[in-house]
């Protein structure tokens, strides 16, 4: 089985988080409670409770084996995308290093690809920095989701980042974090149009279809005390976030049945999708 245990590390000499970094440690992060379900260390007391209590609604190894095939899937996709000729990849909601990050997978297609990480948990950029120490093509950034501007208009991603060429954005396990009310389809079309065609998305999100709801309203319970709320949607409302773009075969599947691999982790909680931006907006 694949290791995804976190490289764990302290970024500033002085054993602090940096200047200006408010790591949250009296409540679960969404980032942190990922990193304990796929074996990391990066966690703290409160993640673990709180990921302990969403392995008791759902199933210990259901939680693991989501993460983990939900890893493998975009291991595939970005192996794909980065075979197809894209040389460019945002990760939004990158999370905390893991085994098989983004730029690991992309640079063994072409050394040369840029990727810029982002998240609004600080301490992925705390944990970032010590990964990409020597890695001028890559960069992380702080910042929301839910507010585009300050992703696509960062200094740092601008550096990297030619908006005129094609580009892949990743959006792997992030917008169930974003509720409706943050209007995730206008978040999206937000960032279509910025893309040049060829542009690509790459989405995974927890689904309600084949999940009890009792165990769906179990795990949205638990987030409640964490820093973001976990939303789950339905296929059909999951498919409706591609709007504006063409969907690549197979379309909205499973994450294991996208042009599947060796691996064989298979759960029914999550969909996936891969969409292509055809036409200048
Ligand atoms: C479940 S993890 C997924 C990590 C990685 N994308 C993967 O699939 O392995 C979700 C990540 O999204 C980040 N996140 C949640 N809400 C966000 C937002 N509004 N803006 C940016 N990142 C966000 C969390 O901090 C966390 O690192």
């Amino acid at each position: 089985m694949t290791n995804w245990t976190a490289k764990s590390s302290i970024p500033e000499p002085d054993g602090s988080w940096g200047p200006g970094v408010n790591i949250r440690s009296d409540r679960p992060t969404p980032a942190r409670i990922y990193d304990y379900f796929l074996g990391g260390k990066d966690n703290f007391p409160v993640d673990r409770e709180a990921a302990e209590k969403v392995k008791e609604a759902v199933g210990a190894e259901i939680t693991s084996d989501a993460a983990r095939e939900n890893r493998l899937f975009l291991r595939r996709v970005v192996r794909w995308l980065a075979e197809a000729g894209i040389d460019q990849f945002i990760d939004v909601g990158a999370g905390l290093p893991t085994q098989g990050n983004v730029h690991e997978i992309v640079q063994q297609v072409n050394p040369d690809a840029h990727i810029v990480y982002v998240d609004n948990d600080p301490i992925v950029l705390a944990h970032g920095r010590a990964l990409l120490a020597d890695n001028a093509t890559t960069t992380v950034i702080t910042a929301d989701l839910r507010s585009p501007g300050t992703i696509l208009d960062h200094p740092d991603l601008r550096t990297l980042i030619d908006f005129s060429r094609p580009v892949a954005i990743l959006f792997i396990a992030v917008f169930h974090f974003v509720t409706d009310e943050e209007d995730p389809a206008g978040l999206i079309a937000a960032f279509r149009k910025l893309l040049a065609p060829g542009s690509h998305i790459a989405l995974t999100h927890a689904a309600t279809d084949d999940a009890p709801s009792d165990q769906v309203a179990r795990v949205e319970q638990v987030y409640k005390n964490a820093t973001s709320p976990f939303v789950f949607r339905s296929r059909q409302r999951i498919e409706a976030l591609f709007a504006g773009f063409d969907l690549v075969e197979p379309g909205i599947v499973h994450p294991w049945q996208w042009r599947p691999g060796e691996d064989d982790i298979r759960t029914a909680w999550q969909f996936a999708g891969v969409a292509r931006k055809s036409a200048q907006e």
